[in-house]
């Protein structure tokens, strides 16, 4: 396969396009081909050794791609081969084929095209978090969004007005500027030739922005922090500028503001339903219209080091993409997002055959979402689980004697092994399906045998979706009824109610 190769630490033009073996997934990863890889600013900071972490050389940048899965490791039950996903890692990503630890996977929502899935996570991921998360921005506050045309500042821009925030974009060309007004932004200052503080006290009669998004740093933070609103918050997101501003600490007294610290790779790893929680919501402000992932230009792997000098150059506006395969399937042609949903009409919404977000699960109430495989109830599992269970039963396990006692002419299963068969495929039939990091079993509220399963039936489970309940936080309890069917018999084996926490 090909891949953008990185040698020796250094600008882009020290990349360069090579074969290199197809790589191979280990227990837990799966090997994604790439359609269209995200470039960060961090992309550029890894390959000349300026970022947090080091890969050791040669190594392929990129940090978020999306595309399909060819391959899958041991013991990954997320992902097959053939699943369209969105992927993260820490590098690897300009590359034909991407190793991504299974866990780092979601599925790629339907009328969201490659190249705006490879490209959503980190930018809006990070604006989102800051905005919503550390900021708590309000409906009908002022933000002020300093490097706004930029991939997470034209996110934050088009975020803040999700939110119902008044938005002032602040870039250095009118370029930039015409681009942030294109997406939303209610007022322009551009700080190459206008005075940020003067531009700033004009806009907002004097009070000041009540949150101010800075990923630029340098000369511009401390004239922006000595505008902000009393109760401001102070968004530290980045330093692209590359100098690290220092701030006189009597300034956010005088203020009675905050300075507020934003790291999202580290919210993500130690925070990670909270992740998905903004993630299910972002995807959903996505099908309403509200955000509109901006995606600028499109370059082959072969000219991947072009666009990360781009980017270095402050050339860039929105996002751009390392794409591989053709552009229609990449989704420059596509429309990438879909429409927003009809007004409510009252009846009730259609179950979604696509990835449901968590927010979006109660859509599922009422419905039946379907009956899984097969599976044996043979000897061998009873005898396994009387091992477990120390229950060891003639009727379960003595199958001389129960082909000569029993009233079923064999060994049955154990009741409580045909009620566990319960969550595997409850996952069966919710992986992969709804967007959860993580489902617990809750509890059982009723259940009933109704009827014993002769060792070596097969049986299967129908499952409904009684009730989905938002217990906050990114939890939903979902309480699920399950009749486990015996292959060729009328009556059902069990009827349970269980409930399980996503999140
Ligand atoms: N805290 C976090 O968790 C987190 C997450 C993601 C990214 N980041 C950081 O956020 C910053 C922006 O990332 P990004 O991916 O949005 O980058 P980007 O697309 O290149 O945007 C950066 C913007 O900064 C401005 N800028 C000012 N001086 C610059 C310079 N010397 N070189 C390049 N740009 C300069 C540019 O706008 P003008 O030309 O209009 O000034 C540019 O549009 C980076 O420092 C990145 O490391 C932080």
């Amino acid at each position: 396969m090909k891949a953008l190769i990185c040698k020796s630490l250094g600008l882009p033009d020290t990349l360069s396009c090579e074969d290199v073996p197809d790589p191979v997934p280990g227990p837990g990863q799966v090997v994604v081909d790439m359609k269209a890889a995200g470039v960060n600013f961090p992309d550029a900071l890894v390959i000349q050794g300026k970022y947090q972490f080091k890969p050791p050389l040669p190594f392929a940048p990129g940090a978020e791609l999306a595309g399909i899965v060819s391959a899958v490791g041991e013991g990954v039950r997320n992902a097959k081969v053939g699943d369209r996903v969105i992927g993260s890692c820490q590098y690897g990503a300009f590359a034909e084929k991407v190793v991504v630890r299974a866990s780092h996977l979601i599925p790629l929502p339907k009328g969201i095209s490659f190249e705006v899935g490879a490209s959503f996570t980190l930018a809006y991921g990070t604006s989102y978090h800051a905005l919503k998360g550390r900021a708590g921005l309000k409906a009908g506050e002022t933000l002020l969004v300093l490097g706004a045309a930029g991939g997470v500042g034209l996110a934050a821009v088009q975020i803040g007005k999700a939110l119902g925030a008044r938005v002032i974009a602040a870039a250095s060309t009118p370029g930039k500027l015409a681009v942030c007004r294109e997406n939303g932004a209610d007022e322009l200052i551009d700080y190459a030739t206008e005075d940020l503080r003067e531009r700033i006290k004009a806009l907002t009669g004097g009070k000041g922005p009540d949150v101010i998004y800075d990923p630029v740093g340098g000369r511009y933070a401390e004239p922006a922090f000595r505008s902000i609103a009393w109760g401001g918050r102070y968004l530290v997101v980045g330093f692209a500028d590359g100098q690290i501003p220092s701030l006189p600490l009597n300034l956010p007294l005088l203020k009675g503001a905050s300075v507020v610290g934003v790291f999202w790779g580290e919210f993500v790893s130690r925070q990670l339903p909270d992740f998905v929680r903004d993630l299910t919501e972002m995807f959903a402000l996505i099908a309403q219209g509200k955000l509109r992932p901006y995606i600028s230009a499109r370059y082959p792997l072969a000219q991947g080091a072009q666009a990360i000098a781009d980017l270095l150059a402050r050339r860039v506006t929105g996002k751009v993409v390392i794409t591989n395969g053709d552009a229609a399937e990449v989704g420059q042609a596509a429309a990438a997002v879909p429409p927003p949903p009809p007004a409510a009409t009252g009846a009730a919404p259609a179950t979604p055959d696509g990835p449901i977000a968590l927010a979006d699960l109660h859509r599922l109430a009422g419905q039946s979402i379907g009956v899984s495989g097969w599976f044996t109830l043979d000897q061998a599992r009873i005898d396994a689980f009387a091992d477990c269970t120390q229950d060891h039963q003639w009727i379960h396990v003595d199958a001389e004697r129960a082909a000569r006692e029993s009233p079923f002419g064999g060994t049955v299963a154990h009741g409580f092994l045909t009620l566990s068969m319960i969550p595997a495929t409850c996952y069966e039939l919710l992986l992969g399906r709804v967007q959860a990091a993580q489902a617990v079993n809750y509890g059982l509220d009723r259940v009933r045998f109704v009827a014993p399963v002769l060792a070596g039936k097969r049986v299967r489970n129908r499952v409904k979706v009684l009730s989905v309940e938002d217990r906050g936080m990114g939890r939903y309890l979902l309480t699920t009824e399950n009749t486990v069917e015996i292959e060729g018999e009328e009556k059902p084996a069990v009827v349970a109610v269980a409930l399980a926490m996503l999140m």
